[in-house]
């Protein structure tokens, strides 16, 4: 026991997670989740469930936002993170909203207003009708990230500008209050970023109508694959093709571990020797081999959520005393940490 407490303490940690905004897809679980459970056993892990971050620019989605919580855990178990890691949801931590009011007075207007995802997001909802919530949310997500003084935070592009922020006010905090309480951060940028949907056009998202997702029945992959868009060039199954920007032969390259048969499949492609179908069919057996299993684990795990209340319990439970550290060490060196007490 004293062995697994002191591995623990000399783990590196990583800090990453998502919003709770509807189940998961194949462009997740390769882009993300992927990643987070190849790292899950060298780092001590912490996933934050960002419920609050939907309040920036899905506010008429909050009484969907529960059943979000248990879809994307159960994805989270299918798919093979541990529940020994830290899960845990961002309202249920108070302490992050503490630091965030703490951090806030180290970040400018500019940085605010200037910050090329919140500009993205805010396409939604038209800049002059964002709330104060969402346009300070990066400071938010600094505490996210912050309370729990990780090394890493594995993320992909579009949280860059979040980063460099956390970032900025890590060196901010250390050089107001001179004292090294906070330690830069590294982004860790997965290889695979974005997947292409099955429209062969946009990025796969659940509104764009483009998605797979791990829930999906097996008779709503096959429509899926069988539907996808291929090549609108090529007309025949004799007319000579090009696998290599075709969404198609993209997730084969992925998804399919038979790499024989998939080389084969892109010569015959490239020579006019194979039809879509042949080549669809063959990918919904290679994804449906891949989704079975999960599919039935995360339709188990939703069924009696009592496993998934337990692991968010315990990791509130975890999350809330690591931050609660960090808020000491914040509060000392601002000198805000006052002998008479703050009452309960
Ligand atoms: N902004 C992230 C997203 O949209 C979710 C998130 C909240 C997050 N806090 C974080 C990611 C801290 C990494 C680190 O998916």
């Amino acid at each position: 026991m004293k062995d697994s407490i002191n591995a623990t303490k000399l783990k590196k940690r990583i800090l990453t997670g998502d919003r709770p905004t509807g189940p998961l897809h194949i462009g997740h679980y390769i882009g993300s989740i992927k990643k987070r459970i190849e790292l899950q056993d060298e780092y001590e892990s912490f996933f934050i469930i960002a419920d609050l971050q939907v309040f920036t620019d899905h506010i008429e989605k909050y009484a969907e936002i529960q059943n979000n919580i248990y879809e994307l855990m159960a994805d989270y178990m299918a798919l093979g993170l541990k529940p020994s890691n830290c899960f845990f949801v961002q309202s249920c931590v108070p302490e992050l909203a503490e630091l965030t009011v703490y951090f806030s007075y180290l970040v400018g207007m500019s940085n605010v207003i200037g910050n090329p995802t919140v500009k993205q997001e805010a396409k939604v909802y038209g800049v002059k009708n964002m709330s104060f919530g969402f346009v300070g949310y990066p400071i938010s997500q600094a505490a996210d990230i912050l309370g729990f003084r990780p090394q890493l935070v594995p993320v992909g592009k579009d949280q860059l500008p979040h980063l460099e922020l956390t970032r900025e006010i890590a060196r901010r905090f250390n050089n107001t209050f001179n004292k090294e309480v906070f330690q830069l951060p590294e982004p860790l940028l997965s290889e695979c970023p974005s997947l292409i949907g099955t429209d062969g056009k946009n990025k796969m998202s659940k509104s764009l109508n483009n998605a797979i997702f791990l829930k999906n029945s097996e008779k709503e992959l096959k429509k899926k694959v069988m539907s996808m868009y291929t090549d609108p060039n090529r007309i025949h199954p004799t007319d000579l093709g090009n696998p290599d920007k075709n969404p198609i032969f993209i997730y084969h390259k992925l998804f399919n571990p038979n790499t024989n048969e998939v080389k084969d499949m892109e010569d015959r492609y490239r020579k006019g020797k194979i039809g879509d179908v042949e080549v669809k069919e063959k990918l919904f057996v290679a994804l449906n081999n891949m989704l079975e299993p999960i599919r039935e684990k995360r339709n188990k795990l939703i069924q009696d959520k009592s496993f998934i209340n337990d692991i968010l319990s315990e990791g509130n439970k975890r999350a809330r005393i690591v931050v609660a550290e960090t808020l000491e060490k914040v509060k000392t060196a601002m000198c805000v940490n006052y002998n008479f007490k703050r009452g309960s």
